[in-house]
């Protein structure tokens, strides 16, 4: 029943989820353009950094930008900070309905340490808490001064929380955590930095004092950040539902390599926007390729199987191991404790279903070990191996 009603929270919080991450990207990249399209003309008016026209929906707009701010208080302004808000807390609550309160399942795999429930959830909060105080520190640091530098050393320290949390999760939730852990940077960037800083600057034009312009350029340095990150972000929130993705004490490999694909993809677009032509727009997406190629590639499996080709595994064997490894989540009438219908409907209790499912079964079990769930039944390295040997000879 508790599960019933927590499957209905979770899919109402993943549509708001995505609903409001779209909006806050949404509004985050059009500014980043609208930023990037700014001219400087003859004749603006004092204090206007530059203006930028654009068409859309039947109409002209002329927008213009004042840096740091225009000399009067204008009778309206708008704000750009609950999309953000709460994509966090969606996020954070989905968090809570699928790793918190499954917390056995998804985010502790015995095989990489083993913690009680409660300790894996402090440990989460923990990570996501630290990671935020590491990275603040940093860009407030002397580190923070030189773009390059801190560059390099956010990039060094996401890999180094990719690696710890490898080291205390399954690599489902591993995954997971280096995604909540850099998207909560981004939210917090808004909520400790941006939207205060830019508050004051209004405080003091209510005033009739001149803001101060580091304000503004803290702000700027974090919203750049959050404008790298982003896609980066998106893929590791998605390959929660690609288990090659699960690379378990690898991750920071994987980690490294999106971060620096979704990053130059990123570049892109701001490099174009900006009216960038010649190499500065050419050399990312060739960049791009090659990286996500060479990802898929290191990401294969190995041929995980001792079995070689001619092992024979007798389908009565495959039913065996499936029966023993799945079939207590996977059946109609599943007798795992929590468990009253199967996971995505997937029933494996016959040979038929099991081919029917052998494509998912491969992924899930055998190039990756997202399946059994946390490795609840204990699926050994060599039983994967021929379960992969049953399905490779159908
Ligand atoms: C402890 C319960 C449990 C066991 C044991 C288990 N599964 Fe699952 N399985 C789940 C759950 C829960 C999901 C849904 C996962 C999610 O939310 O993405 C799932 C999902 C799946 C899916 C669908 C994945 C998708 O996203 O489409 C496949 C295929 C699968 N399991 C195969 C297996 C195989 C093969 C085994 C045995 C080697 C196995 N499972 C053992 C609980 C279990």
């Amino acid at each position: 029943m508790a599960d019933y009603w927590m499957d209905w929270a979770s899919l109402l919080l993943r549509w708001l989820h995505v609903i409001t991450a779209i909006a806050w990207i949404g509004s985050s990249f059009y500014f980043v353009w609208l930023d990037l399209s700014l001219r400087k003309r003859e004749g603006l008016t004092e204090g206007v950094h530059g203006e930028s026209w654009s068409v859309h929906g039947g109409g002209f707009y002329h927008v213009q930008k004042y840096l740091v701010a225009p000399a009067q208080m204008p009778p309206e302004l708008h704000w750009f900070k609950y999309e953000s808000y709460v994509t966090w807390i969606s996020g954070f609550s989905l968090l809570v309905v699928t790793y918190y309160w499954g917390a056995s399942a998804y985010l502790i795999d015995h095989g990489v340490a083993v913690w009680s429930p409660l300790q894996a959830i402090g440990l989460s909060l923990l990570g996501l808490i630290l990671g935020w105080l590491v990275y603040d520190g940093l860009c407030r640091s002397p580190v923070g001064r030189h773009l390059p530098t801190l560059a390099i050393t956010v990039f060094v320290l996401i890999l180094l929380a990719s690696w710890l949390f490898s080291q205390a999760f399954s690599s489902r939730a591993a995954l997971l955590h280096v995604g909540a852990m850099v998207a909560t940077w981004m939210t917090a960037n808004v909520f400790f930095i941006i939207i205060p800083n830019q508050k004051k600057v209004v405080r003091s034009l209510e005033a009739g004092e001149a803001p101060d312009p580091a304000l503004g350029q803290q702000a700027k340095q974090r919203s750049t950040h959050n404008n790298y990150l982003t896609l980066p972000v998106l893929f590791m929130m998605l390959s929660n539902h690609y288990p090659m993705t699960f690379v378990g004490e690898q991750l920071w490999i994987l980690v490294a390599l999106v971060v620096l694909i979704g990053g130059i993809v990123r570049d892109y677009f701001n490099a174009s926007h900006a009216g960038g032509h010649g190499w500065r727009i050419r050399w990312q997406w060739p960049a791009a390729s090659v990286l996500t190629i060479l990802l898929a590639v290191w990401a294969m499996p190995p041929s995980l199987t001792n079995a070689t080709a001619d092992t024979v595994v007798t389908d009565a064997e495959a039913l065996q191991l499936v029966t023993t490894h799945c079939a207590g989540c996977h059946a109609a009438q599943p007798t795992q404790l929590g468990f009253t219908t199967a996971p995505k409907g997937v029933i494996l209790e016959t040979l038929e279903e099991i081919d029917r499912y052998r494509a998912q079964i491969y992924s899930q079990s055998v190039a990756s070990q997202a399946m059994p769930l946390g490795n609840m039944t204990q699926m050994t390295q060599a039983e994967r191996a021929r379960l992969g040997a049953w399905i490779q000879a159908q």
